[in-house]
């Protein structure tokens, strides 16, 4: 097995592994927690190999909003038909940040990638809440937001391309606000690292919306820098695991005219605790 470290933030590929090989899971776990992304390149699995790989990581989380495969109801379908416009997850953001309890991580199998395109790209939290001044950790440090699926899967957008062609369905149970620290302590690292998205955070807890705003456009803009990033460039049977817990991600839908098919498992995560004591209010 040869891991390759994508970029200084965050990512890595590994080249050799097999993630059938069950003498190798621990290998390929402690690379997820040094990497945050790690793609496993050239691998030849089935839905049931996925399936058994995402099970010694946790339970399985099936996502209520995705399609899902009519044989395996666990495995979501990520996919953009050649003949349409939008793609799912085309916004920064972290996998079901929406749920009290948030996912930990998504694995998603690449089994048709576009002749060019079509990437996914990733920001590494913890280098980006790493970067910011002490003085500003401060200010955000005892804080929380809140974060909702109702203005993402919810019926305002039941017109999009991406729910008329029935990729993303069950608009009636978007219905989760969650709470959760904007700094969070990560569960298997330990690292400092933020927790907040464009897609799904929609305000910090007790402030007014223009200063929940300005703070959040703030950190959302400091995020990007592509310092904190790496760039996965896909290839059929490649498998890319990511932690929830420390990136955000997005697709990137530059491959109009081709097709693009992916499965993804997501794995169940624990409740987020803060990195400082929330602060008292009055
Ligand atoms: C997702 O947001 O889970 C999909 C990412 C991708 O299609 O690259």
């Amino acid at each position: 097995m040869r891991l390759i470290p994508l970029t200084g933030g965050l990512g890595a590929e590994i080249f050799g592994a097999d993630l059938k090989d069950s003498d190798q899971f621990g290998a390929i776990q402690q690379a997820f927690t040094d990497y945050s992304v790690i793609t496993l390149r050239e691998q030849t699995i089935t839905p049931e190999d996925h399936l058994r790989f995402a099970r010694r990581l946790g339970d399985i989380n099936v996502n209520r909003f995705f399609t899902a495969l009519d044989t395996h109801p666990e495995i979501a379908i990520v996919l953009k038909e050649a003949d349409q416009t939008g793609a799912v997850g085309e916004e920064w953001h972290t996998d079901h940040a929406y749920d009290q309890i948030p996912a930990m991580g998504s694995i998603l199998h690449a089994i048709e990638t576009p002749p060019f395109g079509g990437d996914t790209v990733f920001c590494s939290m913890g280098a980006a809440y790493g970067a910011l001044t002490d003085r500003f950790k401060e200010i955000i440090g005892g804080l929380y937001a809140w974060h909702s699926s109702r203005h993402v899967f919810g019926v305002t957008d039941a017109n999009s391309d991406t729910a008329s062609t029935g990729r993303i369905g069950n608009a009636e149970q978007a219905t989760q606000d969650a709470l959760h620290p904007v700094v969070i302590r990560h569960p298997m690292s330990g690292r400092k690292g933020l927790f907040v998205n464009p897609q799904f955070t929609t305000r910090i807890d007790g402030f007014s919306k223009p200063e929940s705003d300005a703070i959040l456009n703030m950190l959302y803009a400091h995020c990007q820098k592509p310092e904190f990033q790496c760039r996965v460039r896909w290839q059929n049977g490649d498998v890319t695991m990511w932690d929830n817990r420390a990136t955000w991600h997005k697709a990137i839908n530059d491959y109009h005219g081709h097709r693009r098919y992916m499965h993804r498992v997501t794995v169940e995560g624990c409740a987020l605790e803060p990195a400082e004591p929330p602060l008292k209010a009055g």
